[in-house]
């Protein structure tokens, strides 16, 4: 017999990512039983709004998940790799956002618009992992231009938002920009320079071949979702001075000739992609205007003529709500309607 509710932990429920959680849970009418609400002693016994009521913020703990159907983690990678097997014995789903468990072959790595199907494989371990955000609007653009014309190579250059890097992140950020207005000495914890004015090429750890993990994960990261283990994917990460959403400078190289009038028209009809190209009127995807939004925003979109087939496109998505929550929340949605 079908669930009428389902009880939900939120992992790291006081973080930038766990407070959409918890707003996207609420707008989508997800049929919540009991929300727990959870994370580290910092911040446990805080009281936090869903749908009307105040929450009070529970300890994580080894047994924080009796009862609960679908825990939902977003509080870090070490966090993931102790409590996410716990809450599976404990018998939930975990739908994981760190990558803790990504790459794991049984563990399936899931967009619901590009690859849904897999979801089915969660029976194996119990956990499904959410891409990292930047591979996340990457793939949404790029699904419909794969099944039309077959990616052979994508070259990516982000533009990230300080959220990515978590709550700290934006708050340091807001510190330094008042602090150089006002004569004031910057603060430095979460990135290794200032921020505040600046572009910085460098997202997670540097790697020995002189790419970073970030970069490694939208490559890695791509071809799992695709299932094409050979996509010729490269990637340069860079950590912008900018509150919320991601930004994407995407270039593919296709099997087939698509033009760009081709390419508007199968985006414009994508699921979970909104098309905003009309240079004419100064349109196109701009950070500003996508956060608190669900679409993946796809624009600038143009011919390449310095390979045989090739497009340009801008990609622009809420880091925290697609590229995060929203995309969790969504995998949930597939989970109770289809499997529990
Ligand atoms: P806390 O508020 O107690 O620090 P962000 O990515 O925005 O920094 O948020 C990280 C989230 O993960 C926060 O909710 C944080 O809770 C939580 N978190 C971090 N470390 C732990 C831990 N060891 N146990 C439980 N929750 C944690």
């Amino acid at each position: 017999m079908k669930k009428e509710r389902y009880n939900v932990a939120v992992v790291g429920a006081t973080g930038a990512v766990g407070e959409q959680m918890r707003e996207v849970l609420e707008e989508r009418l997800f049929p919540v039983g009991e929300l727990r609400l959870l994370a580290s002693e910092r911040s446990a016994g805080q009281y936090l709004p869903f749908q009307g009521r105040q929450l009070r913020v529970e300890l994580l703990k080894e047994d924080s998940f009796k009862n609960i159907d679908i825990g939902l983690f977003s509080a870090g990678g070490s966090v993931s790799a102790k409590f996410a097997p716990l809450a599976v014995a404990a018998g939930a789903v975990v739908v994981d956002n760190t990558g803790c468990f990504r790459m794991e072959p049984d563990v399936p790595l899931v967009v619901p618009e590009v690859n849904a199907s897999e979801i089915a494989k969660y029976k194996s371990r119990g956990i499904i992992a959410n891409p990292n955000c930047s591979t996340i609007q990457l793939v949404v653009a790029l699904k419909p231009i794969h099944d039309a014309a077959r990616l052979k190579r994508v070259v990516v250059s982000t533009y990230q938002a300080v959220s990515g890097a978590g709550r700290q992140a934006m708050d340091e950020l807001s510190q330094q920009v008042t602090a150089l207005f006002s004569g004031h000495e910057i603060r430095k914890q979460k990135f290794p320079h200032q921020i505040a004015f600046n572009c910085i090429p460098h997202i997670d750890v540097f790697m020995e071949d002189g790419y970073t993990k970030e970069e490694w994960k939208m490559i890695n990261e791509t071809r799992k979702i695709f299932a094409e283990p050979n996509l010729a994917v490269t990637a340069t990460t860079v950590r912008v001075p900018v509150f919320c959403s991601h930004s994407e400078s995407v270039n593919v190289e296709t099997d087939k000739k698509l033009s760009a009038q081709g390419a508007k028209d199968i985006l414009r009809a994508a699921p979970g992609v909104l098309l905003v190209d009309e240079p004419e009127n100064n349109l196109y995807p701009m950070a500003i205007d996508t956060t608190g939004k669900d679409a993946t925003y796809v624009g600038r979109i143009r011919e390449d003529n310095s390979v045989a087939n090739g497009l340009n496109l801008w990609v622009v998505a809420d880091n925290l709500r697609k590229g995060a929550a929203l995309n969790a929340v969504q995998i949930a949605e597939i989970l109770i309607r289809d499997y529990l």
